[in-house]
């Protein structure tokens, strides 16, 4: 499986995919250095580390057991001796301190967002209206992106499955899922003391993290600095700049789970501003929306856009032995090693501030395989890597965790024989944006009592899209 080794040059976190790949990487890495740009861009990306200072040569590479600072990088967990653990983020210095809210925002998201109230009586019907569908009428480009986006998705299937059975438990435990997937006091069915929530709203419910959430507080409207200074303020009174709407701190509050929530091994389920504090790009001024806004767009693109994760990602498949077709005379054995095919294919986060990918829901494989002359996968020849969080069903524990931050690299090792029909080496790289909650989906569908629940038919629904929700992001052919 994979364990954790520090790179020799460029400072960087590598993750290896075994003793025998951890070795010829080292090698690589120095033979083949990046071109000086590449080099520089990412030295400017590279998150500082405590231990940068502790150069290593190639050779100290194998000594590496035998290297004390090692254990730093390796936190093992019981049961699963040989994963990699990405480091807490306490231990990687910040570069940035603007997640701390003003005080207009801390108040702005406090939740559950406040009762929006009566809409002044002179209003037309299409200001009155608060749902998304009502903002669409004026805000028709928002509305279509906000629409494609998770946002509007956020208690679709398999989540409103979770969140209806949340409901049945005691308040306070549907009140923490609501803040973040459903804020407003009228998205919430029941009360926080279990009783008829008198301003449930059915269509803002379906909405989820909807318009309103993130512009209006009791009938008043909030924005970023318009692009011109000449603004039409005679729609729904008008609308109040902030500034903080530029700001990473606006996010926030539901992609990090604040200190006190539990951590495993150092870590919180949802981190993803503390992670872009802790990379260069924070401190240069990328904030969210410069990535996932860009032109105050409302797409909000992630993990399952293969264009945005493509943005982030550098990878590079480097053959070097294509492994011998056939003994080097009849009736003897093969050379030592010869026959082997030896590859790497390696994966570095150049474009996301944060880690890649910065949830537990979402894996990257990285898989070599040897193809026969008809394309066919020879299935023995196949090896996979996986670029993600993996926790237990129950949250309790990490499997491994083999994210990367920003100039941190991922390699997959391949030293295997070369079949006798191969023709080809084939590195692919997939996305598999939903696999926590697949293997949940799976296992609840798999319980023969879940047959009588009335989630069944949802869970089955939720599990084919995260299905589909898979796709190649890269694949690349070497004929050998
Ligand atoms: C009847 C038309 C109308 C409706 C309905 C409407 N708006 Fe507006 N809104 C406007 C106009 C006009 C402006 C001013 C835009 C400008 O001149 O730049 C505006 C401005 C805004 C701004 C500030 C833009 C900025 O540059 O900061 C926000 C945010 C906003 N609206 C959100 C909403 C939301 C959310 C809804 C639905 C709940 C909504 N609006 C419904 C017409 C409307
Ligand atoms: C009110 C809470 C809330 C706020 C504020 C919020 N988000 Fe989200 N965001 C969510 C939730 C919940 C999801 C997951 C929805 C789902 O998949 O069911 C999400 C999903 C996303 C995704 C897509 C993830 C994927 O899997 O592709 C991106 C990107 C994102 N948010 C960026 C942002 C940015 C940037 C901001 C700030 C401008 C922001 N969010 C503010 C709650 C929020
Ligand atoms: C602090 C905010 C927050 C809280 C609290 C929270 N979530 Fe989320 N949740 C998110 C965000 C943000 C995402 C998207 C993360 C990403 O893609 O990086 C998400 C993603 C998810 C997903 C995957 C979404 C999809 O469509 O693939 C599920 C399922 C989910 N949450 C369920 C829950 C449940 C159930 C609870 C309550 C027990 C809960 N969440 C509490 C913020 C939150
Ligand atoms: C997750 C939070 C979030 C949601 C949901 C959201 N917005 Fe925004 N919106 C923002 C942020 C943040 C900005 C400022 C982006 C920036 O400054 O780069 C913004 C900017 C705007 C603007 C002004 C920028 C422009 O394009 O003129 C309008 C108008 C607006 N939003 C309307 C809407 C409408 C309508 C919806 C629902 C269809 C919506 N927003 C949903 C966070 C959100
Ligand atoms: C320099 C550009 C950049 C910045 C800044 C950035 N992101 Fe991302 N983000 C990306 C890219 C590229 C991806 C796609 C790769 C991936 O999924 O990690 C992504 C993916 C995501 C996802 C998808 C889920 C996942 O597991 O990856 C979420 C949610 C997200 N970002 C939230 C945020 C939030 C919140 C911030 C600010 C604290 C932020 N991002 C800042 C580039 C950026």
């Amino acid at each position: 499986m994979h364990q954790v080794f520090k790179t020799n040059d460029a400072f960087t976190i590598t993750k290896k995919s075994n003793l025998f790949a951890s070795f010829f990487t080292g090698i690589f890495n120095r033979t083949t250095a990046p071109d000086t740009s590449v080099a520089s861009t990412m030295n400017t990306l590279l998150i500082k580390h405590p231990c940068r200072l502790l150069l290593l040569s190639v050779s100290c590479w194998i000594l590496l057991t035998g290297c004390p600072k090692k254990d730093k990088h390796k936190i093992p967990v019981k049961n699963t001796p040989q994963t990699t653990h990405a480091l807490p983020l306490d231990s990687l210095e910040a570069f940035s301190s603007v997640l701390t809210p003003s005080p207009w925002l801390k108040d702005f998201w406090s939740i559950p967002i406040p009762f929006q109230g009566n809409p002044p009586y002179h209003w037309t019907k299409e200001e009155k209206d608060i749902s998304a569908e009502g903002c669409k009428s004026c805000h028709p480009h928002q509305f279509a992106d906000w629409s494609r986006s998770m946002h509007a998705h956020s208690t679709k299937n398999g989540i409103i499955h979770q969140l209806s059975r949340d409901m049945h438990l005691p308040a306070h435990i549907s009140k923490n899922c609501n803040q973040c997937h459903n804020p407003l006091v009228e998205q919430s069915i029941k009360t926080t003391n279990g009783k008829v929530n008198p301003a449930f709203n059915q269509t803002l419910y379906k909405e989820g993290v909807t318009c309103i959430g993130c512009h209006v507080r009791k009938r008043t409207y909030f924005g970023p600095a318009p692009d011109s200074s000449n603004t039409n303020q005679n729609k729904h009174n008008g609308f109040i700049i902030k500034n903080e709407f530029s700001s990473s701190a606006f996010c926030s509050p539901c992609h990090d789970l604040q200190p006190g929530n539990k951590k495993v091994n150092g870590k919180l389920l949802l981190e993803t501003g503390e992670e872009w504090r802790r990379t260069r790009l924070s401190a240069a001024g990328m904030t969210c929306q410069k990535c996932h806004m860009p032109d105050k767009k409302h797409l909000f693109k992630g993990i399952r856009d293969s264009a945005t994760v493509k943005e982030a990602l550098s990878i590079q498949l480097v053959l070097k032995q294509r492994g011998e077709r056939k003994a080097p005379f009849k009736g003897h054995p093969p050379l030592e090693g010869k026959d082997s095919i030896i590859a790497e294919l390696a994966v570095t986060n150049l474009g996301a501030a944060h880690r890649v990918p910065t949830y537990i829901n979402s894996q990257i494989r990285v898989i070599l395989e040897q193809l026969d002359s008809s394309g066919n996968i020879i299935q023995s020849s196949v090896k996979t890597g996986i670029i993600g969080r993996k926790m237990s069903l129950d949250l309790k524990f990490e499997v491994f965790d083999t994210r990367l931050l920003p100039g941190e690299k991922f390699y997959l090792g391949y030293k295997l024989k070369r079949h006798p029909s191969t023709e080809s080496l084939r590195g692919r790289i997939e996305v598999w944006p939903d696999q926590h909650n697949y293997e949940l989906y799976k296992t609840f569908l798999n319980n023969p009592e879940s047959k009588q629940s009335p989630s069944y038919q949802l869970i089955k629904k939720a599990l084919n899209q995260a299905e589909i929700s898979r796709y190649v992001l890269w694949e690349k052919k070497m004929r050998i």
